[in-house]
């Protein structure tokens, strides 16, 4: 197995100080608790921010710095500044509501996108300082989204993991994000990205779709050379540890205690004080049960576990405003000089009075409003050897797709939550055993070190990306390729659209640009080159654009020439594209029929462009329409084909093949043909082209070439290294 490196924001152990005195504390949260037992286990390194430091005296930090070394823990510092910017406001400002689909609890403005950029920064930069070949990284959560992206930059043969503890939330919420785009980028940076349910790795797989317009297959999403894999690792518990505890004496004992005589009825919440954790509405709903079920008065008892966090965010300080006044409203309303129905514990409890109120509750009600996952649900049912206790679970938290056996509520029902509670409070213990019996199965197989091992191995069977190898060529390489051994004359067929300019949305609107023109103007003058521009475009654009350059032209994808140094234009194929008027009316249909599609009507060429459509729907129209055409014009002598958001429809035998084989007569056989572009229509080029002949793709997709530039300015950039004698 090899070495992993553990990144996350937060370190297991916070440093704090109690009563003044400095301590190292277990800290909260589901991922240093679901991730301390693997690290135990697995040697490695985890790095991480170990809490405010700045106010440490010289010895304190040398007893924290001993301490952290001993548990194989290497601190990442931050500032107070950057506590406040990247942690409390970027992080949890706004990350953090919005990933739970709580665009409400964002506030208006937030600063900090620096800060997140600067910190993610240093959390790369210490992980590529300990990252040895062979070592498996692990990045974690929505802090450090950006970290698997600087780390590819900084160590490009890493074997990089990433996981996200928390929902991915639905594309239209995540557009609301600045950023967005950098964000998903950072994420591409790893070679294997985990969420906790197969609806969450679904919605990323769509953002990658909608907001960067990739093509993303089933499970993986090809990023030049590298294929990052999606996949969903739903994370477990410690589940054997919990029943080790749960069975020890003085915690049965504890147990007892906290529940009181046999008629007392017991339910339980521990959460983070958060408002995703839907305190509010569970205080809510327990009102709702008290005034429903008079029977309960006297004898039933909520015990809420909220641990204070983030405290320093507005929207946790109001949550916990809010909470503090309605337990007081309905400790108001319903007690007695003998009962209250709510005991309100505000801090952290140990770990072995947590099991105690596992074990001793008849529910424990977890009912957020969003939840990644929620472990609380787990250890509950890892906590109960004796099979009995019902767990009321909102089908908002990730929790809830895995445990069969729980009574799903949807928090947002108030009344509808009230009657769960109620049942699981009245349910027959046949049905209790059954239900737990159901949970336990799940959570003892499905537990944290399997689900750790499985991301690792999974991690582990990714491709690996060689050292030396790096997503696209280097422009000044790809110039030295071309003059190899060089010949006496080289013929360059470049392609235009998405090879020597970026894709635009529209076509109109993607003219050169006068440093495009000045590098065409002197590639068409130097010694021994010769340009031909091979596009899909009408003869009228090129003619526009380029008709003043001593190039050669080829327009429609080959159906018209006209050769360098003349002004005539001369046909190849046929005039008219056979059955035009036919394929015409089924193509406008389609484009009526999807919003932002529009048909564009060349000589013998009919184009089908949905660039400005809905990236998913287009999609699917695109290759419906294909299909479409296929079945009915397949006596007709016409070739459907797919460029880059465009179906094409053009006379069978025109294809841009056509603009090589002509260059090769034209030039002689001693000269070396080099093809640029960057969609399938110019692979009917490079199929053209001979053994000491050049192919360079141009962008992100699948491609015949062997060689492959980033996008249009490395393409630029590999040109002007050509004209400087690459
Ligand atoms: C959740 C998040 C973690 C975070 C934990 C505690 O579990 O997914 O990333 O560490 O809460 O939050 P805190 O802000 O205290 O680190």
């Amino acid at each position: 197995m090899t070495r992993a490196i553990f990144v996350s924001n937060r370190l297991p152990v916070t440093v704090g100080t109690r009563r003044g005195v400095f301590n190292v504390a277990p800290s909260t949260g589901g991922l240093a608790t679901g991730l301390s037992g693997p690290h135990a286990l697995g040697g490695g390194t985890w790095i991480g921010w170990p809490g405010p430091t700045w106010d440490l005296s010289p010895s304190d930090r040398a007893r924290l710095d001993a301490r952290l070394a001993e548990l194989r823990l290497a601190p990442v510092e931050l500032s107070r500044a950057e506590v406040e910017r990247y942690y409390e406001g970027w992080a949890n400002g706004l990350l953090w509501p919005l990933f739970h689909s709580l665009l409400d609890q964002a506030p208006i403005e937030v600063e900090g996108w620096e800060d997140y950029q600067r910190v993610n920064q240093r959390f790369a930069q210490e992980t590529a300082r300990r990252v040895q070949p062979g070592d498996s990284v692990w990045i974690h959560d929505y802090q450090l989204l950006l970290v698997p992206g600087l780390l590819r930059e900084l160590v490009p043969g890493a074997r990089i993991g990433f996981f996200l503890h928390i929902p991915f939330p639905a594309t239209p919420i995540l557009r609301a994000l600045p950023h967005r785009e950098e964000l998903l980028r950072g994420l591409l940076g790893a070679d294997l990205v985990g969420f906790h349910t197969p609806s969450y790795a679904r919605h990323f797989a769509s953002a990658l779709q909608r907001i960067l317009g990739l093509e993303v297959g089933v499970d993986r999403v090809r990023v030049g050379r590298r294929d990052v894999r999606i996949s969903s690792f739903p994370m477990g518990v410690d589940a054997r540890e919990f029943e080790a505890t749960a069975t020890k004496p003085a915690v049965i004992a504890r147990a007892k205690e906290i529940r009181g005589g046999p008629e007392q009825r017991l339910l339980v919440g521990i959460d983070r004080l958060d408002y995703t954790k839907g305190i509010r509405r569970r205080l809510a709903s327990y009102e709702k049960l008290l005034e429903t079920r008079h029977d309960l008065h006297g004898r039933v008892h909520l015990v809420q576990v909220a641990v204070p966090s983030r405290s320093s965010v507005r929207a946790y300080r109001e949550v916990k405003s809010q909470v503090d006044a309605l337990v007081g409203r309905i400790q108001g309303r319903f007690s007695t000089p003998t009962w209250t129905p709510i005991r309100y514990v505000h801090r952290g409890l140990a770990r072995d009075e947590i099991v105690a109120l596992y074990l001793a509750a008849d529910v424990l009600v977890v009912t957020p409003v969003r939840d990644g996952m929620n472990l609380v649900a787990k250890e509950f049912a890892a906590s109960r050897p004796d099979e009995d206790g019902v767990l009321v679970l909102s089908e908002f938290a990730g929790a809830a797709s895995e445990l069969a056996g729980a009574v799903l509520v949807n928090p947002y029902d108030v009344e509808g939550t009230a009657k769960g509670i109620a049942a699981a409070l009245d349910m027959p213990r046949e049905e209790r055993h059954e239900r737990m019996r159901l949970l336990r199965a799940r959570v003892a197989s499905a537990d944290v070190h399997g689900w750790a091992r499985k991301f690792l191995a999974a991690l582990a069977a990714t491709e690996p990306v060689r050292e030396e190898r790096l997503d696209f060529d280097d422009p000044a390489d790809v110039a030295r390729a071309i003059t190899a051994s060089p010949p006496q004359r080289t013929a360059l067929l470049l392609d235009y659209d998405g090879t020597l300019v970026d894709f635009t949305a529209r076509p109109e609107d993607a003219r050169p640009d006068a440093e495009l023109l000045e590098l065409l103007a002197r590639l068409a003058v130097a010694p021994g080159l010769f340009v031909h521009l091979v596009s899909g475009r009408p003869r009228e654009d090129l003619e526009q654009w380029f008709g003043r350059l001593p190039v050669a032209l080829h327009a429609e994808h080959g159906l018209w020439a006209r050769p360098r140094g003349t002004r005539a234009w001369s046909r190849r194929g046929l005039a008219s594209l056979p059955s035009g008027d036919a394929i015409a009316a089924i193509l406008e249909d389609f484009a009526a029929r999807t919003p932002g599609a529009f048909v564009e009507r060349k000589t013998s060429v009919l184009a089908w462009h949905w660039r400005s459509a809905d990236p998913a729907y287009g999609e699917r129209q695109s290759s419906e329409l294909r299909q479409h055409l296929a079945e009915l014009f397949s006596n007709v002598p016409v070739e459907v084909l797919v460029g880059d958001h465009v179906v094409e429809v053009r006379p069978h035998g025109v294809h841009k093949g056509l603009a090589a084989a002509e260059a090769r007569v034209e030039h002689g056989e001693g000269a070396r043909l080099v093809g640029f572009g960057d969609d399938r229509t110019d692979e009917d080029l490079f199929a053209a082209l001979g053994p000491g002949d050049v192919a360079v793709h141009v962008g992100p997709r699948a491609s015949s070439a062997t060689l492959r530039l980033a996008n249009a300015a490395a393409a630029r950039a590999a040109l002007v290294a050509l004209l400087r004698g690459g």
